[in-house]
């Protein structure tokens, strides 16, 4: 009998997650191995088991497809991260079930593409006895260990497609637009969006701010006879003694969301300007994946399988700078990775007088 492994997508969805599940398919069909998608996240490895073979012709057009043939979930049962940096020990019993499912499949290996919440739960798959790699998806870019996840470059350019369309209406009506975009507790997405668009203002979670820095931007710029602004929003991002805008945590992580709503508020009630916001909200998961994450999703699939061939489980595929190599699971969750302060995302943005907020 031929060996056999499962692929599972879990969490949020994002462009590239189907050019995975082709490079893994393939480099294992390659080798002579079969590939079992499991449906509907890792639920799908619990009685009755929702899994089907990946053969040939399922493959076909996948490398451009957006979000996942295999489905997904993000809360439930297997929610493992609860909050800001919190995660939960999934039951025993769970974990049981999860196992038997995998073995009833007769799986030597399961590749588990996701985000923080999915590699904590594949970690504790992996102490449990299961033999787990991961491969690294978010658009929130803030898996540590990797440079970058895949998702987070299609997520990007959907973001600065939004910011050059908003540039040129914002101008011709003298308006302020706020764009408020994802990227949960991080400001990869709305940092490389600012910059990329040419925002004026960009907030981050990383660096709390003021409305009087906010405002004392667009006031320099009504001096200088620029009489709009781009303001760049990330969904995390708060006020200097303030907490994050959002729903509570309800079965899962709490939804982030609203701070552009009240960014455009007090903009518009402090300054006179009017004042337009924009949510860019699912936009940015959608579509076909860019050429850069069509690449890295491929390279991440095909190191996958080698791990596997190799028998080094436990481990996710990273992007370093040696190249495509792999971490422990356990340090790619240890703590988000966010902007350093001490980047030169961060020190170019000043340099060019973009206001950070503080
Ligand atoms: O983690 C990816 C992400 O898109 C975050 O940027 C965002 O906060 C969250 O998922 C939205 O989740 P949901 O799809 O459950 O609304």
């Amino acid at each position: 009998m031929s060996t056999r492994i499962g692929i599972v997508t879990g969490g949020g969805d994002c462009p590239g997650l189907n050019a995975v599940i082709r490079a893994v398919a393939k480099a294992a069909a390659k080798r002579g191995w079969e590939t079992i998608g499991i449906e509907g996240g890792y639920e799908g490895l619990l009685h009755p088991q929702r899994a089907r073979e990946l053969d040939y012709h399922d493959l076909d057009g996948l490398l451009t497809r957006g979000g996942t043939i295999l489905g997904t979930a993000s809360r439930g049962r297997f929610s493992a991260k609860v909050g800001h940096g919190e995660t939960r020990d999934l039951p025993t019993e769970l974990l049981d079930e999860t196992q038997r499912g995998f073995e009833d499949l007769g799986l030597a290996g399961l590749v588990s593409i996701g985000g923080d919440g999915s590699m904590t739960i594949a970690q504790q798959l992996f102490e449990h006895g299961m033999p787990i790699v991961g491969v690294p998806k978010t658009i929130d870019n803030d898996l540590t260990g990797t440079v970058m996840t895949f998702g987070f470059d299609s997520a990007v350019a959907c973001a600065v497609d939004a910011v050059d369309r908003l540039q040129t209406t914002a101008k011709s009506h003298n308006r302020v637009m706020v764009l408020e975009v994802m990227g949960r507790y991080a400001g990869w997405i709305a940092m490389f969006a600012g910059v990329a668009g040419g925002a004026d203002v960009i907030l981050i979670p990383e660096i709390p701010f003021s409305y009087e820095s906010v405002c004392e931007k667009i006031a320099q710029r009504e001096a200088a006879g620029k009489h709009f602004t781009i303001i760049v929003v990330a969904e995390g991002a708060r006020l200097v003694g303030g907490g994050f805008v959002g729903d509570e945590a309800t079965n899962g992580e709490a939804r982030l969301g609203g701070v552009g709503e009240q960014v455009g508020h007090e903009v518009a009630r402090h300054t006179g300007k009017e004042t337009r916001v924009m949510v860019l909200g699912h936009l940015q998961r959608g579509g076909s994946p860019t050429m850069m994450d069509r690449v890295l999703c491929t390279l991440f699939g095909t190191y996958a399988i080698e791990l596997i061939a190799e028998q080094r489980f436990g481990r996710m595929v990273a992007w370093t700078y040696e190249g495509i190599r792999s971490v422990p699971l356990v340090e790619a969750i240890e703590t988000l990775k966010t902007v350093p302060l001490e980047s030169s995302l961060i020190s170019s943005s000043r340099a060019l007088g973009i206001c950070l907020g503080d």
